[in-house]
């Protein structure tokens, strides 16, 4: 059983996601250990709650430095047993105490096809007024490995959508969410679940 920690920081419909896959039986031997906010007011605790998963909102504001945050936050992790960390819409930096106490073991989700629109200041919303501001015809999302960069780990699922005519980010940011990274997510956890096994 692979014990996964879901980061988050909004609404959480890609913890839906991930919660959803594994209540349909379709992605198996995953359980979420525990869901992580930097907010106390995101609704993806809520999510957890709901679904009996322990949620726990853990800010960096309460600690001296991202360094004590990422100490803070990789013994909680370790000490509940957590296999792998999921970033799904969570928008703190990481430091590189915490990206090296889990080297390969973390992944994000983020909603375009890197390496475009991605990097310093590219998330959200931002990243779909980009593709539509440069009219690409085909966007998408891609789940990778976090390594000490912005958006540049190893690539390991991407979903391609199409733009349509007239779409504003609110609607491409719907369309990529529900045709991509609801679908990718749960995938790519399964490909790191196997390649963990096959790591041991
Ligand atoms: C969305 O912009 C999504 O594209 C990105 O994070 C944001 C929040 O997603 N991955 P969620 O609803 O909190 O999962």
């Amino acid at each position: 059983m692979l014990s996964i920690a879901v980061l988050v920081s909004g609404g959480g419909t890609n913890l839906q996601a991930i919660i959803d896959a594994i209540e349909s039986g379709k992605l198996k031997d995953v359980s979420i250990g525990c869901v992580i906010s930097n907010r106390k007011d995101a609704y993806a605790l809520t999510r957890a709650k709901d679904h009996k998963i322990p949620g726990e909102c853990i800010r960096p504001r309460d600690f001296g430095s991202i360094e004590e945050y990422g100490d803070h936050l990789a013994n909680y992790l370790q000490s509940n047993g957590i296999d792998l960390v999921v970033l799904a819409g969570f928008l703190v930096v990481l430091p590189k105490n915490f990206i090296q106490a889990f080297a390969g073991r973390i992944i994000n989700i983020h909603p375009s096809l890197i390496p475009s629109f991605c990097g310093d200041g590219f998330y959200g919303l931002k990243v779909h007024e980009a593709a539509l501001a440069r009219g690409v015809k085909v966007t998408g999302a891609t789940v990778h490995y976090v390594d000490e960069g912005t958006d540049t780990g190893p690539i390991i699922i991407q979903k391609a959508v199409c733009v349509e005519p007239g779409d504003t980010p609110e609607i491409l940011q719907k369309r990529v969410m529900e045709q991509a990274e609801w679908v990718i997510l749960p995938e790519a956890i399964d490909l790191v679940r196997k390649e963990l096994e096959d790591r041991r």
